[in-house]
């Protein structure tokens, strides 16, 4: 009967060796989900505690929201091509102002396909498509509905509401 200890060196050598992937897969997949039940508690026990991430924190400091009324065209004037006037997008009929973060809406940036208009339906579909970025949303799937809701709220804990657009197109009021 075959036994460790009969083993050669180099027999040893491979066997540790074809058990190392498996060791540091297990160890990964522990340490996830100790991350993940870490980020749980934290939120839970703290609420200051902010989830390590590349999108901006959220901003503690919002003005009261405005009911301003815009129409589509009217939003047009403000989709970073002017530098004097402030950009705005629009999600699901409110106005946010992110004249902050002209770097991603102004001109030439990577999301200045939402800018002067309301392209809900491309934030619900996760497109950056010209033709997509259209106020109408009513023909999204549930799960695109709740893409487009999150971005509502996700812009909404980080960018001064001012105004309501008056002529949206398609979807029913909620707001
Ligand atoms: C390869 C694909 C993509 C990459 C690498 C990417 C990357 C990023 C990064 C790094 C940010 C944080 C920017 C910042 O705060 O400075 C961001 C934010 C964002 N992304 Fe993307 N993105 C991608 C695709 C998309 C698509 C398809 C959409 C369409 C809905 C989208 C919409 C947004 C929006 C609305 C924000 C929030 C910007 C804000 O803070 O106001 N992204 N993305």
């Amino acid at each position: 009967m075959e036994t460790l200890s009969s083993l050669t060196t180099s027999q040893l050598l491979l066997l540790s060796l074809l058990s190392l992937p498996a060791f540091y897969i297990i160890k990964r997949a522990f340490s996830v989900s100790t991350a993940v039940e870490g980020a749980d508690k934290s939120s839970a026990d703290d609420k200051d505690a902010q989830p390590k991430s590349i999108m901006q924190p959220e901003n503690l400091d919002l003005s009261p929201p405005s009911d301003a009324p815009y129409t589509l065209d009217a939003l047009k004037a403000f989709d970073g091509s002017d530098p004097a006037k402030p950009i705005y997008v629009s999600i699901k009929g409110t106005v946010f102002d992110v004249s902050k973060k002209e770097d991603l809406y102004g001109r030439g940036g990577s999301y200045n396909i939402f800018a002067g208009k309301d392209g809900s339906k491309g934030l619900g579909m996760s497109s950056l498509k010209e033709e997509d970025a259209v106020p109408d949303y009513s023909d999204l799937s549930e799960s695109d509905m709740k893409v487009l809701n999150d971005w509502h709220g996700f812009f909404s804990k980080r960018y001064n509401i001012v105004g309501r657009v008056v002529d949206l197109p398609g979807a029913p009021e909620e707001h």
